[in-house]
């Protein structure tokens, strides 16, 4: 049985997957099966950070296998602590504390927990329950997750939802201020919208939420977990998005996974210490969160980010790729939108053939072309590279980018 066929009969069809099984990686490349190489610019949707096989990553989670993999939270981890403390003080340098666990969708729903906890302490009831969040947003597959995602397509089936969540145009600053009632608990939004279509949140829509938090009391929470440690040549994508326009908007809450493990699966969040005490003993919890491996192969990952300096290119490799871009005359392309390595090249659908008319389309060129890219939203390819992407790479994966486009004209 070849793996396609193994995994038609036994794994849940829950993914449609290109039929492509990968079988090593390297850096900023992956092989399959087959033996096709592939610049790899999907890079598992924005988790292997430092590419693939890093000796580093891959050192440092050997050794930790061969010393502790796993213990309770019945005890302390000293790498979980080392972890929370690298997050507090270098990622988010405010004071917090910081709760771990597997995924993005966990993190979240931790957060939303939160919320509604602090509000519970501060009135004893849990009259403030509601999160606002964003049409367009996606904020994982749990229950939770798919009630705060602002997408019909992934609630479709799974009624009733977790009740409690209200949502708004994205950007849209009046809206947000209106949704806002004596029932809300927080605001809960991506800085840069990934699965919805690579949309970064306006100064503007920032402000309104940092100023309805401190009219109302409310929690603002920020969903980094696609955009965070990173991605965006900044560890918080929000301040990369605010650097220079003047708008202060520190969160409450952030909530991380997918790149903060490059490859390991870790999530997490922060809480500030405002409402650090609504998540005392016994109020939440993860078997498998922060485990000295997994907190040994993060730790590896923000380090090696933060020692290597590769953070401080990615504002040069977002201008070089959207001046290319600028000079294109591809009737396929509309543009290039996104912050640092997180990027989304606009398709016309129209100019695609009869049928076809979807980013998945380009993106199964691009993969024969050699370049893994990833559709999102309705009429987005992604470009999500590893952090430590050379200039070369980026040019070879406009090579093979252009050639795609050029043999459809
Ligand atoms: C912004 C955002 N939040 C949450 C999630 C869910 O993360 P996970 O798949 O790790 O549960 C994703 C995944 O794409 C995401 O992009």
């Amino acid at each position: 049985m070849t793996t396609f066929e193994k995994t038609e009969q036994f794994v849940l069809g829950n993914y449609g997957r290109f039929p492509v099984a990968m079988s090593r990686g390297e850096g900023a490349r992956i092989w399959d099966e087959a033996g096709q190489e592939y610049l790899d610019f999907c890079t598992g949707i924005a988790v292997c950070s430092l590419g693939h096989s890093h000796p580093v990553l891959v050192n440092a989670i050997t050794e930790q296998a061969g010393q502790l993999l796993h213990c309770s939270n019945l005890y302390h981890i000293p790498q979980q602590s080392e972890l929370a403390q690298f997050i507090v003080e270098q990622a988010m340098e405010l004071p917090g504390k910081v709760f771990f666990c597997n995924s993005g969708a966990e993190a979240n729903d931790g957060a939303v927990k939160t919320a509604r906890k602090y509000h519970y302490d501060q009135t004893g009831t849990n009259d403030r329950y509601e999160i606002i969040t964003c049409q367009q947003s996606f904020h994982g597959r749990t229950l939770g997750g798919i009630a705060a995602t602002g997408q019909e397509k992934v609630k479709v089936g799974f009624d009733p939802l977790l009740p409690g969540f209200v949502h708004i145009p994205f950007n849209d600053a009046e809206a947000l201020r209106e949704a806002v009632t004596d029932k809300t608990a927080a605001i809960l939004f991506e800085p840069i919208q990934g699965e919805g279509g690579i949309t970064p949140a306006t100064a503007e829509f920032f402000q309104t939420a940092a100023e309805l938090r401190d009219e109302h009391g409310l929690l603002l929470m920020y969903d980094e977990v696609q955009c965070g440690f990173g991605r965006t040549g900044d560890w918080c994508g929000w301040r990369t998005i605010l650097r220079d326009s003047g708008v202060v908007a520190e969160p409450d809450v952030v909530t991380w996974a997918k790149g903060m493990g490059g490859g390991f699966p870790i999530g997490s969040f922060w809480v500030s210490d405002r409402c650090a005490a609504a998540m005392g003993p016994g109020t939440h919890g993860s078997t498998f969160g922060g485990t000295p491996l997994a907190s040994t192969a993060s730790l590896a990952v923000l380090r090696e980010i933060q020692s290597s300096g590769c953070m401080a290119q990615i504002p040069q490799l977002e201008a070089k790729v959207k001046a290319r871009v600028a000079g294109w005359d591809y009737p396929q392309i509309a543009g290039v939108r996104g912050v640092g390595l997180m990027l989304g090249f606009q398709v016309n659908l129209d100019t695609l053939p009869e049928g076809e008319q979807t980013p998945i389309y380009l993106v199964k060129l691009l993969m024969a072309a050699g370049l893994l890219t990833v559709p999102a939203g309705a009429d987005i390819v992604r470009w999500l590279p590893p952090l430590n992407v050379t200039e070369a790479e980026i040019d070879e994966a406009f090579e093979k980018f252009e050639s795609v486009l050029d043999q459809l004209n």
